[in-house]
């Protein structure tokens, strides 16, 4: 994990007085002890931004905003908080390692990302050998520039079973690793062999600008082979959390404040050169869920910009509901028939292309287009359903109230049966999320919830908390939590969030910085939660077996929690049952065996007071 020596943070921190920082945003006024100005995090007309130099903080009386130095740069300029400690560091002229420096964590995922460099670096060599005559010559009759195969990168793949093989074997790179890279494959017999083979290569960046996979082109018509060959997963590549070309675009996706979403490498290689730099590629992929609260890091805008055959539609379509859920403003832009991004571009020219961004149609207005021609018709209800899907992933309230009131009115579509659909939607939803949930943690042990319990939400607030604190500074204790504890079982809000956050990465293998969660909430509470466990707490690397034992012992206090409140409950029904003269035998059954059950625990003794 790269993470940043606390001395150092302190140092950055000590160097950087928070109102000489902030007066290089926001012009201050010094009234008694402490500074005042126009809040840059809301619009306001009078001051209710302050600075407090004896306890080196901000805070806004308006919108609430508040933290040090570092949150003050993360929220200005939208970085992460490495980010905001290296800006700070280079304005005090602190030098920071880079974070490969600094990755001492795992040596087998250098490894990985040696090899992957490696063969970056041969599939180049290649290109711009006699070898890679072909490859060169199909790029230039797709008129690419050379500038722009350089600075993406682009390699050929000779067709040959064994060329990187054997050039990183001479380079001592072993075979197995080679292969964990997803760069060879293994033969049945025994053995291994180049994956990519006559294929031009796009290679694939993490955020930190290393390599971490590869997609392979084919150079011919050839029908009967792929036309890509992609890196499979590895323990550094992880498809449903990578955006391509990310890396080169999140300073232009945050300059421009809005992300352009084509399907293809091509496209991405195309647009950049063509001066649209804010764009990525979802790599023909059904976008995730992990992709839009990654793009949410940078923008709350996209315009989708997807080929237009059907397929490109269809995509469309999919994927815009994925980032309408994560509180993105979808935009759709429309081509030709039959074109691309690449190919509109070299047909029509950038201008052309900046006029459809512009003109892109708000997801929802793009999704109704139609629907007043189509009454009375089949593909209406398709239709229907398609601008409903949409209403019903809008996350906050009053944005969905509105564009019901308002698609209702414009479609003459009865506003009550718009609601009805989209609550229904919802309610689906959210159990099919909760059954995703159960399926995937079929096998753990899961506690029953009692239902509506003012004492047990208040007690197992401090314990919920201790549980996701423990996940966030270790992300080993994960997997062990995620056994005995579904996301269901998590009462509070804001702690079920991370928890569900945490456990899908988990479950994808995505090893995010501690640093990086916090962007991940929309949630205010949940996120400002995450900013206080990762700013303000001590950090744990590695795997302490401490934390097992802290993260065992909440377990058991909710366990025992639950088994406490639960057995209340009865006691209570069957009182009420007696009184009314009726039958509370079942009950008093489930009440023994809890009864039972606490014994045992106690008898174990499980609980560490
Ligand atoms: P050109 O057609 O050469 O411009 O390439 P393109 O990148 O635009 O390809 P296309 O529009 O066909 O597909 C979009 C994206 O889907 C590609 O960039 C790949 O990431 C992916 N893709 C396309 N074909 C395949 C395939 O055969 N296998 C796999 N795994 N992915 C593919
Ligand atoms: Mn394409």
């Amino acid at each position: 994990m790269a993470f940043i020596p606390e001395h150092l943070v302190e140092e950055v921190r000590q160097a950087s007085e928070i109102v000489d920082v902030v007066s290089e945003y926001v012009t201050l006024k010094k009234r008694g002890q402490n500074y005042f100005g126009l809040c840059p995090f809301h619009a306001e007309k009078t001051g209710s931004f302050s600075v407090h130099p004896d306890k080196q903080i901000f805070h806004c009386f308006g919108c609430g905003a508040g933290g040090n130095v570092f949150t003050f740069i993360m929220k200005e300029t939208g970085v992460s908080f490495p980010e905001a400690v290296r800006i700070l560091a280079k304005r005090a002229g602190i030098a920071i390692p880079e974070p490969d420096e600094l990755d001492g964590g795992s040596q087998e995922r250098e490894a990985l990302f040696y090899a992957c460099e490696l063969a970056a670096d041969f599939f180049v060599q290649r290109l711009w050998s006699p070898e890679g005559e072909k490859a060169r010559a199909y790029l230039e009759q797709r008129e690419f520039r050379e500038k722009d195969i350089r600075d993406f990168g682009l390699g050929y793949a000779p067709a040959e079973w064994s060329a990187l093989h054997d050039y990183a074997l001479s380079k001592g790179m072993k075979a197995d690793v080679l292969q964990k890279a997803g760069l060879l494959n293994k033969r049945d017999s025994g053995g291994f062999y180049d994956r990519f083979r006559d294929r031009l290569m796009f290679p694939i960046y993490n955020l930190s600008g290393k390599v971490i996979a590869f997609g392979g082109r084919k150079l011919n018509g050839d029908d009967s082979v792929p036309k890509y060959v992609n890196s499979p997963e590895t323990d550094i590549y992880h498809k449903s959390n990578v955006l391509y070309g990310l890396f080169q675009a999140r300073d232009h996706i945050r300059d421009a404040k809005v992300a352009v979403f084509v399907e293809g490498y091509t496209d991405v290689m195309r647009l950049v050169s063509e001066g649209f730099r804010n764009t990525v590629a979802t790599s023909g992929t059904a976008l995730t869920e992990l992709q839009a609260r990654l793009i949410r890091r940078y923008t709350d805008r996209v315009v989708m910009l997807y080929d237009s055959d059907t397929a490109g539609a269809a995509a469309t379509m999919r994927g815009a509901d994925v980032l309408v859920e994560q509180g993105v403003d979808v935009r759709v832009g429309e081509l030709e028939e039959g074109e691309d991004p690449d190919s509109f571009l070299r047909k029509y020219g950038a201008d052309a292309l900046q006029q459809r961004l512009a003109y892109a149609l708000p997801l929802l207005d793009y999704k109704t287009r139609s629907l007043p021609h189509l009454r009375g018709k089949e593909a209406y209800a398709e239709k229907l359903h398609s601008l409903i899907a949409t209403l019903s992933r809008i996350q906050d309230g009053v944005e969905r109230q509105e564009k019901i009131h308002f698609y209702a009115e414009k479609m003459k579509i009865d506003e009550e049966m718009l609601w009805d659909e989209v609550r229904r939607l919802r309610k689906l939803q959210r159990s099919r999320r909760a059954g995703e949930q159960r399926r995937r943690d079929a096998g753990a042990t899961s506690i029953m919830l009692p239902a509506g319990k003012s004492s047990y939400a208040d007690k197992s607030r401090v314990v919920e908390e201790e549980l996701v604190r423990i996940m966030i500074q270790n992300h080993e204790t994960v997997a062990f939590i995620r056994s005995f504890m579904q996301v269901t079982d998590f009462y509070h809000d804001s702690y079920r969030m991370i928890a569900s956050l945490l456990y899908e990465l988990d479950e994808n293998n995505v090893r995010l910085e501690p640093e990086d969660l916090i962007h991940y909430f929309a949630d205010q509470e949940a996120g400002e939660f995450v900013s206080k466990v990762v700013l303000h707490e001590p950090r744990f690397e590695g795997i302490t077996q401490d934390d097992y034992r802290r993260a065992a012992d909440c377990l058991a206090k909710l366990q025992r929690l639950m088994l406490e409140t639960r057995i209340d409950e009865l006691r209570e029904q069957i009182r009420d049952r007696e009184k009314s003269g009726g039958d509370s035998s079942e009950l008093a059954t489930e009440l023994y065996e809890l009864t039972m059950q606490r014994k045992q625990i106690k008898a174990e003794n499980f609980i560490v007071e």
